[in-house]
């Protein structure tokens, strides 16, 4: 891709229309590393400067929110040696990446069981996060040892607690107190997420949360995914027409009598 076309992505994107947040199912380390002969390692140390590329570049724009799809609750299947190595380039890019943080005046914020990574990565997550949480440009969650469908559970038994205990009434159940709930409680839904590596699937990622949010899938490994690459799925959102059940009269309707 030529540096024209690259910038005239982000001439063409509509500031007025961005999403608000954007999530990131951040997939292909592995393959990327594999077809030039590389440990997959290789591919996850590759995939930080793409991370770094993506938050500073939805910080450029005015995204508010970016959330990160690091590691999932099923990823601890993988081969030890891998998951070890996963949270030692954890542990390092939290502590070398405070500094672009503080910089780009980033919020560092983190949704799963942090309470199963490893006591240093915890430690300086939080470290970070306390560093960071007067930060108001953008809001960048990292979902680590994330599972939506144990989010869930996890809501439904505190809900199922409360009820017990005569706290909420039946009724109190509802979307509201389940979305309140969540990891997810004091983030919007977000409006695009996007998948890298030619996958077409959510791997256990904000289930609820995706409810209404428009699905962008790149063929580029996440090694490859740069601003360029974020610029245009954010085009892509922008042309499409977001219905939420609605017709596409209705849609056009509302849009002049907000005129
Ligand atoms: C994404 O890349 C990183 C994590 C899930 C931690 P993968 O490691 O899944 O790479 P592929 O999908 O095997 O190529
Ligand atoms: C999803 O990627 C999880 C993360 C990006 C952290 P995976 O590579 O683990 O997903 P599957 O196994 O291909 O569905
Ligand atoms: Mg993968």
């Amino acid at each position: 891709m030529s540096t024209g076309s690259s910038i005239s992505y982000k001439e063409k994107i509509d500031l007025s229309r961005l999403p608000q947040h954007i999530a990131i199912i951040m997939d292909g380390n592995g393959r990327w590393a594999k077809a030039q002969g590389k440990h997959r390692i290789f591919g996850h140390k590759n995939g930080v400067k793409a991370v770094r590329e993506v938050s500073e570049g939805c910080a450029e724009i005015g995204v508010k929110h970016l959330t990160l799809y690091a590691f999932s609750t099923e990823n601890w299947n993988r081969p030890k040696t891998e998951v070890n190595a996963l949270m030692e380039l954890l542990f390092l890019t939290i502590g070398r990446e405070i500094k672009t943080l503080q910089k780009n005046n980033i919020r560092l914020n983190a949704i799963g069981h942090i309470e199963d990574l490893p006591a240093a990565n915890k430690k300086a997550l939080l470290e970070v996060m306390k560093a960071t949480s007067k930060n108001t440009r953008m809001t960048l969650t990292l979902a680590l040892s994330y599972g939506s469908r144990e989010e869930l559970t996890e809501a439904a038994i505190k809900l199922a607690v409360d009820y017990k205990a005569g706290k909420i009434s039946l009724k109190e159940i509802n979307e509201q107190s389940i979305s309140n709930h969540l990891y997810t409680k004091d983030i919007p839904d977000p409006e695009l997420m996007i998948r890298t590596s030619g996958e077409h699937r959510i791997s256990n990622f904000l289930l609820w949360q995706a409810a209404y949010t428009e699905l962008y899938f790149t063929e580029k490994f996440w090694p490859e995914f740069d601003r360029q690459e974020l610029y245009k799925a954010i085009l892509d959102y922008q042309q499409r027409e977001r219905r939420f059940g609605k017709t596409s009269e209705q849609i056009n309707q509302q849009i002049t009598n907000t005129n």
